[in-house]
Parts: C-alpha cells; structure tokens; sequence
C-alpha cells in the first residue's frame, strides 16, 4: 500500500534543489572500500543512470579506493550538468578497511587540490571534512577549511562525525551547510545532532542508512511494514528516514543499478504516522 507522497522531495543547498535521495559512491570500489570494484563497467552504467532516475546529489571522498569512486565519477558523469557533486578529505588508508584521520592544514589543502584534479572541476559544490582529527587542534582544521572556501575552492562546506559542539564551534568560521553522520533505524545516536541541523536548516545526510543491508533481514516490525506497504524492507527504512526530518537526505550506497532502482522507489512510500511511530520504538532498544 503505498499512499499519494506527501514528503518533501527536495531541499535546498544554496541556491540547488536537491533531490532528497542521493547516491553514496562508497560501494563502487572494490573490497574494503579498496581498489577497483569488481565489474566497473556497471559501475559506469550505474553512475550514467542517476540522473535519469532523478539523483542529483552524489557523494564520494577522496579516500574512496582511494580515488577510484572520484575516478569513476569522473569517467561516467563530467561535465556533471545539473548534478551537485559532494566530497571529502581528511581520512587517509592503510589498506583495506583500514581509516586513519589527518587533518593537518597542508594535507587537507593537498587532498582538496587532488580532489580538484581527478574530478576535473575548479570548484568542489560541497565540500566535508570526513573527519576531526583529534590529534589536530579543531580550530586549525577549521579555519584551513574556511580559507579554502575564501579562496573559492570549494562552494558548501559540510563536516561528518560530529557532535553539536563541533558544529557550533564549526559555524565561527564558516556556514555548516551539512553534517553527514552515521544515522538508520538500528542507531541513532545523533538524534540531537539531527534536530539541531532540522532547527538550523542544515542539511543531515545520514550515512550507513541500511546498515549495510542488516536492514534487510528485520523480519518483525519493518518486515511488517514491508508487506503493508508492498515495499521492501530497505525502502522503509529509507521513507522513515524521509519523514524523520525535512532536512535528512539519505545516500544509499550500492554498486547495482537494480538495487539503486529498488532503493529510489522509497520516495513513493508515505508511511501513517502510527506506522513511523511504530518502527521508531521498534527498534529503540537497538538504537
Ligand atoms: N561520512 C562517513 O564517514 C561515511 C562512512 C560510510 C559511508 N559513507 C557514505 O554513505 C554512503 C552509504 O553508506 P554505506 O554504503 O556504507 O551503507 P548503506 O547504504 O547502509 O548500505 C550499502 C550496502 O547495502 C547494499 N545494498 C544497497 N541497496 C541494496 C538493496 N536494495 N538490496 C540489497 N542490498 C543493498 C550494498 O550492496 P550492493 O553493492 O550489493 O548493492 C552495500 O553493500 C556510502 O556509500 C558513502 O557515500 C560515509
């Protein structure tokens, strides 16, 4: 049962309307966020059909391969006419599944550079720090960043993995245009962090919002729900998602068109009020 879409399709970042599903490039690398994908050829053909299904919002990093998502993007999307293009440094990589934050000035300044180099572009739309180095005073990462965007190098600026602290110190340098932090159903964590963005009309781009497929094998309530809805369950964590704040804009990742396609198709579910409520208590406990 899926009723006439009452949420909110889009949100604005600056002057952009942004669709308010997105594509997380994370999964079209290979094993470990590491290499080449398996089949980059379907990568390609899944880049090319974002914006046919309506994606307009794309989000990659630096450390993404590294570089191959970027790459990839690059090879499939350039001169990304209409497409708002989000990326981020300041994670480095030892290997497979292996992340390390540096947030020393001169590298951020580097990553960005390099970032600007393989996307073919002179001005990144939305640039995140990926992370807070800890071993790096806050404010000197900040204030790099901010130069950065003084510069012109970069147009938005959004931070990842942060609390509301480090967004209010954030916000002496520059505008916070979006806070990209882990948020599904099974946690969340950064519900406080979500309702500050929603009040301060910053975007909240939850990542991990299927919890890697977990999501999928909920059979209780959101499988449930599933059926209700004549959904799957990953379209109803992403249409709860949707409903939770205007301002969240969710970036499934996967590597198939299929399950991108399948993913899109979240937008049409408009959950009941009792249906939201009944999944946020759900899976509380977890949360
Ligand atoms: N800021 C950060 O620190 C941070 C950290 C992690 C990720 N991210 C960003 O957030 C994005 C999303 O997070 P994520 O990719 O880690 O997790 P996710 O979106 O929760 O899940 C992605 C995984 O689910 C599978 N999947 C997706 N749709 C599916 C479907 N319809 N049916 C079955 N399986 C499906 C994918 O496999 P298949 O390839 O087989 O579809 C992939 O392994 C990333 O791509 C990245 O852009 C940011």
């Amino acid at each position: 049962m899926s009723e006439l879409n009452t949420i909110q399709t889009h949100v604005a970042l600056g002057d952009r309307q942004l669709y308010r599903i997105g594509f997380g490039s994370m999964r079209i690398t290979g094993a470990g966020v590491w290499g080449q994908p398996n089949d980059p050829a379907h990568c390609l053909e899944l880049l090319r059909r974002l914006p046919e299904l309506g994606v307009n919002f794309i989000d990659t990093a630096d450390s993404y391969g590294p570089n191959v998502s970027e790459e990839l993007i690059r090879d499939a999307l350039h001169l990304y006419k209409g497409l708002t293009i989000a990326t981020k440094a300041g994670l480095t990589r030892q290997g497979p599944n292996l992340w390390a934050p540096v947030g020393r000035p001169e590298y951020l300044r580097q990553s960005l550079l390099m970032s600007l180099r393989r996307l073919n572009l002179e001005q990144i739309d939305l640039w995140q720090l990926h992370r807070i180095d800890p071993k790096v005073p806050r404010d000197e990462q900040f204030q790099a960043v901010a130069e950065f965007q003084n510069e012109g190098l970069i147009k938005h600026i959004g931070l990842s993995e942060v609390n509301v602290e480090d967004i209010k110190e954030a916000q002496k340098y520059f505008k916070v245009d979006t806070v990209q932090n882990q948020f599904n159903l099974l946690n969340r964590q950064y519900e406080q962090e979500l309702d500050y963005c929603t009040a301060n009309n910053v975007i909240f781009i939850p990542w991990y919002p299927l919890a890697k497929n977990a999501l999928a094998g909920k059979l209780d309530t959101l499988g449930l729900a599933a059926q209700k809805y004549e959904a799957t369950p990953n379209q109803i964590a992403i249409a709860w998602l949707l409903k939770r704040s205007p301002m969240i804009l969710p970036i499934p990742g996967t590597s198939k068109v299929k399950h991108f396609e399948e993913n899109m198709q979240a937008m049409n579910i408009h959950l009941a009020d009792e249906d939201f409520e009944l999944l946020a208590n759900a899976y509380k406990a977890l949360a």
